[in-house]
Order: structure tokens, then sequence, then C-alpha cells
């Protein structure tokens, strides 16, 4: 998704706004620029399709520069070319944008009609000249033709304005997609997230819904309604290690690697006396026992962590819950309210079905809770109730330790939910909390420790272009997962399949060399999905098992097996979906994909 930065200070801007899209290219983008003051003070624009070394090669020597914003664009409005590429604006002024203008086809008839014309077919470029508008021709000062124009805008941003007249000041604002200003010594930055100026300064305020910010070197001041708003001064206590890859080939393996580490610190202050406790995150369990159904909302992997989690509030708590993906849930007219309590799960806390998802909930009267990664994003602060995981940054593309956290997280809260609906004993939930405190980490360094085997395997598939991952139960969800880390970052195309339904018509794409991945950790399904890998054996399929530490396999059932370290079948899946991740992760490897920033997608999904 978009990416912005802006900085105004002492030092050279363009270092720093170079430098800071650099730390964004995580959220996805395809094309880059910035706009700065040169030392004449006039305004300069350079920007490119492509990568961010794009830019940096259009511009031989870095220039002398103290005030300047930058972008990283995901297109959503027009190809990714240079013209699209943003800042836009006019000779007045410069501006770039994260978001949607959905009224932008309305507003630029009205604006041509004014003489506007446009190069550029983005909704980003009617945004600059609306803002031109009111600043130029209706005379607005900065503050007002900004609240002039955005209250004509309908749709998200976050925007990072320079006025071309105003060498000194960086203007922002935020609707529906996040935007922070950061604060070093005498020199300010506004960024969409903290990520892209961690190695300046930790100090930042959060800009929040509607608010327009002045920055200058010495000041930030922001206004919402027209109104000066004070703002506390936050710390952001990630570090710059954690936000770099560490000596790892990729953020995604570095990811994978901190698994273990980030279970244990998420679970760690939820635990009293070996019994859930979440009194810290302020959220009363109680409310587990009034509900009479919970709705899980979430988006892609977040989504795959609620699956996980219906299946373990229905086995330990007894409690129904239903799993829905946001973009689904939001415009199906969804039947919930009073006595129902909505659960949103993302790693970002900014996906923007998600956030429309837990609005509506609250619209229709449910109660809400969120887990969330990303310490106060927009589903973080609007949810009734958050418990955050404690993963730190998550930069690949593809999710990782955020799943292996969040349905850690949600194991605990299951119990929770058990005992606090009485279907789980004080010892019970003792015993399930101490195993997955003590033991699933390990498990999950353990596998970790099984890379090379895993890559063994991986290479086998690297080059075939369809795969089969079949599973039952817990399995069939860990299923979905494996095949959806397979497809983002290894382009090859996979089915996660009930094993059950194979035979109901997608078996006869089974043919031989096929291969098919077969989920076995449910040791009561076990038989069963033997008879489903011999089925697919009859047809020529290349099987891999994954299993039990101590399942008891028939000589010949499949032609390749990995088995999960030692760990009780409930919390299997923490290690399972580690295995899965590393299959995907040495089969992109294999194939030389780019494997942080897979094509197409993006990090952080702040549009619809
Ligand atoms: O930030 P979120 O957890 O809300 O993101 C949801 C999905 O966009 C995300 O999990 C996506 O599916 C990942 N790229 C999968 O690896």
């Amino acid at each position: 998704m978009c990416g912005i930065i802006g900085y105004i200070g002492k030092d050279n801007s363009v270092n720093h706004l170079i430098e800071g899209l650099r730390a964004l290219e995580y959220r996805g983008y395809d094309s880059a620029g910035i706009a700065f003051f040169d030392t004449k003070q006039k305004l300069n624009t350079v920007k490119a399709a492509g990568r961010l070394a794009n830019v940096e090669a259009m511009m031989q020597i870095t220039p002398e520069s103290h005030c300047g914003i930058g972008h990283t664009r995901w297109a959503t409005h027009g190809a990714p070319d240079d013209i699209n590429a943003h800042p836009h604006g006019t000779p007045s002024l410069r501006l770039v944008h994260n978001g949607i203008v959905e009224n932008y086809a309305a507003l630029k008839e009205e604006l041509t009609a004014l003489g506007y014309t446009f190069e550029s077919e983005t909704d980003t470029e009617v945004a600059a000249k609306l803002l031109d508008y009111y600043y130029v021709k209706e005379k607005l000062t900065a503050r007002a033709a900004i609240e002039r124009m955005t209250s004509r805008l309908v749709g998200s941003w976050a925007l990072g304005i320079l006025f071309a007249d105003d060498p000194g000041t960086v203007w922002a604002a935020r609707q529906g997609s996040p935007l922070i200003i950061g604060k070093g010594e005498n020199e300010h930055y506004i960024a969409s997230d903290i990520t892209a100026i961690l190695s300046r300064t930790r100090d930042y305020y959060q800009l929040d819904e509607g608010e327009i910010a002045k920055v200058t070197r010495s000041s930030a001041e922001i206004w919402k309604d027209s109104k000066p708003v004070n703002k506390e001064l936050k710390v952001a206590h990630w570090d710059i290690e954690a936000a770099e890859r560490g000596g790892y080939p990729h953020f995604m393996i570095k990811e994978i690697n901190e698994e273990p580490t980030a279970i244990r610190t998420t679970l760690h202050s939820r635990i009293k006396d070996g019994l859930p406790d979440f009194s810290g995150d302020g959220f009363d369990t109680s409310v587990l026992g009034e509900i009479s159904r919970m709705h899980i909302i979430a988006c892609g992997t977040a989504m795959h962590a609620g699956l996980v989690a219906k299946g373990l509030l229905n086995s330990l708590a007894k409690l129904p819950c239903e799993v829905e993906i946001a973009s689904e849930f939001r415009y199906n007219d969804p039947i919930v309210g009073k006595g129902d309590l909505v659960l949103i799960i993302s790693q970002s806390g900014e996906t923007a079905d998600s956030l429309a998802a837990l609005r509506l909930a609250k619209k229709k009267g449910a109660a809400t809770l969120a887990i969330v990664n990303v310490i106060g994003s927009s589903i973080a602060r609007e949810a009734d109730s958050v418990l955050y995981t404690m993963a730190g940054p998550e930069i690949a593309v593809a999710s990782t330790k955020a799943y292996s956290v969040q349905t850690a997280l949600l194991y605990l809260l299951s119990v929770e939910a058990g005992l606090v609906r009485g279907r789980l004993s004080r010892e019970d939930a003792a015993k399930r909390v101490s195993e997955l405190y003590n033991r699933a980490p390990e498990a999950v360094a353990e596998m970790i420790a099984r890379e090379k085997e895993i890559e063994t395997v991986a290479n086998k598939i690297s080059g075939c272009e369809d795969l089969f991952f079949i599973g039952r139960g817990a399995d069939y969800h860990l299923a979905a997962e494996g095949s959806l880390k397979l497809k983002e970052i290894s382009y090859i195309h996979s089915e996660a399949y009930a094993a059950g339904e194979l035979k109901h018509g997608t078996i006869s794409l089974v043919t031989p060399g096929v291969p098919v991945v077969a989920l076995c950790t449910v040791p009561d399904l076990y038989e069963k999905m033997v008879s489903n890998i011999r089925e697919t054996k009859a047809r020529g399929a290349e099987t891999f098992m994954i299993c039990g530490a101590d399942t008891e396999v028939a000589e010949g059932t499949a032609d390749h097996i990995i088995r999960l370290p030692e760990i009780s079948p409930e919390l299997a899946f923490l290690p399972e979906v580690c295995a899965l991740q590393l299959f995907a992760y040495h089969a992109a490897a294999a194939r030389g994909c780019d494997i942080d920033k897979p094509r197409n997608l993006a990090k952080s999904v702040t549009v619809e």
C-alpha cells in the first residue's frame, strides 16, 4: 500500500525522504516520487515508475534541501507509470496521497469546467487541483484551503502537502489512512508508520481521523474541525534492529525465526498463577460467558487464524463461532447485534475491510474486541477492547509470525472462554496453558532447526505449477494457510481442500506427478486422511505428509514425510504452520522469487 514520508529540519531532506521511503518499501509499491524545496526555495518534483532506485538515478547528485515530501505508490487509479506516480500538483503546490478519493470523477468534471486540465489518471491529481482551486483561486489560507478541499472528498486519505510559497512548512491530513508526525531535534517528519522514521526518532504524535497538521522545524500544530488539538507525544518501543533484516537473506525468514520469542512475549503478561489473565488488557472476560455467539472477522492470513480459533472455541468452550471474510461480512447485511461479540483480527490494524466491518458491528450494537499487532492503529483504537500481539514489526508481505502469535493468543483466549463458560476445570486449563507457554515455543524452535530438511522437500515441488493441500478438521484450516503462503510468494498455483471433498470434483485435476501435501496431525482423523492420500496416489500424485512426532505411518503411505516435534495434537498448529511457512519460503527461494515483496501485493491493504 502507498507510503508517505515528509521532512523539515536542519538535515538534507532528500536523504531522509529516500531513507524513509526505503523503510516503507515493505508496504508494497510500484512507483515512487519526491517533491522538495531546493536552496533557491524552488519546488522540484522527481518521480518514476518502478523501484525507488529509479528516482535516485534521476538525481545525479543529491540536491541540497531541507524540506520535502515523498511517496511510494501502489496503483489503484491508473497504471503504475511515471505520470501517475506521486507527487501531483500545480505550480503552487505538491501533494502525496494514500487512500482512495471515491468521488474523484464528479470532482474532476467540476474542475474541468473551471478550466483545470489533468495529465494523470489518478484520483490524487483531482485532490491536488481541488486544493489549488481553494488556495489560488479562492485565496483561502493554507489550512482553510485544506479544510475546504478535504470536506469535499469522499473516501479515505492520508495527505502530505507542500505549498510553493511556504518552503518552511509541511502540511498533513488524515481520514481513514494512517499518518503520524515524528518529532526530532529541531526537525519534524510525517510518515505512514513508525518504521519510516525509527532510525531518526522514536517520538511521535498520532494523527486521528479528520485532523489537519502544520509541521515546521520547531512545531507541530494540529486541528480538528478548525479547533486546535493537544496531542500526547508517544514513544515507539520497536527498535531499529527489529525493523531491519538482522543478517537474514529475507525479512520473511527472519520473522519465522522470531516466532518462538514472539509467542512467549505475547503470552507472558497474560498468564497469572498458571491461568489466563487478561486484566492487564482491560478486557473483562466475563463477556465470554454472556454472549450467545462470537463472530470473527478478518482478511487473508488473519482470517485463517480465526478459523483455527473457531475450532478451539468450539472444543474448549462450546462457544458457537462464525468466521467471516471482512469484505463479505460488510456487504451481507450480517445478523449481528446485542449479545454478540465481534472479534476483528488484523496484524496491521489498518486493513480497510476489517476496519469497516468493525464499524458496522459497532453500529449494530455488538460488543467488539480486536487482536492487533500495530499499537495505536485504527482498529486498535476503535474496538471496545484490544489485545495486542507482541510480534514486533512484520515487514515481509507474507504474514508469518503475526499468524503464530494470533493463534497462540486465540488459544489462550479459548482456554479462558472454557473456564468462564464452565467447560474446563482449573486443572485442565492450567495444563493447557503450561504446554502453550512452555512447550509450544520450543516445538516451533525445533521445527525451525529442521529447516534444511524442509528445504529439501520444498525443492522437490519448486518446478511444479499446481499443487494441492488437503486436511481434515484443524488441518483443513492449516491447509488454507499453507496454500495462501505458497501462492503469494512462489506463484505456484495451489488449492486447499477438505480431504473428504476432493472426490466430489477436484480429484479430476490430480494426474501423474501432481504434488499433494496431506496434513495428518489430528489423531482421530488420521485413518481417513490415509484413505484420501491413497486416492490421490492411485491417480499418480506425488504425496507429502505432515504428521505428529509419534504417528505410526505404514510403509509406503506417502512419498515424503515431515514429522512435527513432540506436542499435543491440540497445539500442533504452531509447529505445523511454521513447517508450511518454511516450505513456501524455500519453494519461492528455489524459484528465485522476490520473497519479501511479491508481485501485485501490499503489506497493508488500506483500500477496499
Ligand atoms: O494486516 P492484516 O492482518 O489485517 O492483513 C490481512 C491480510 O491482508 C494479510 O494477512 C495477507 O493475507 C497476507 N499477505 C498473507 O500473508
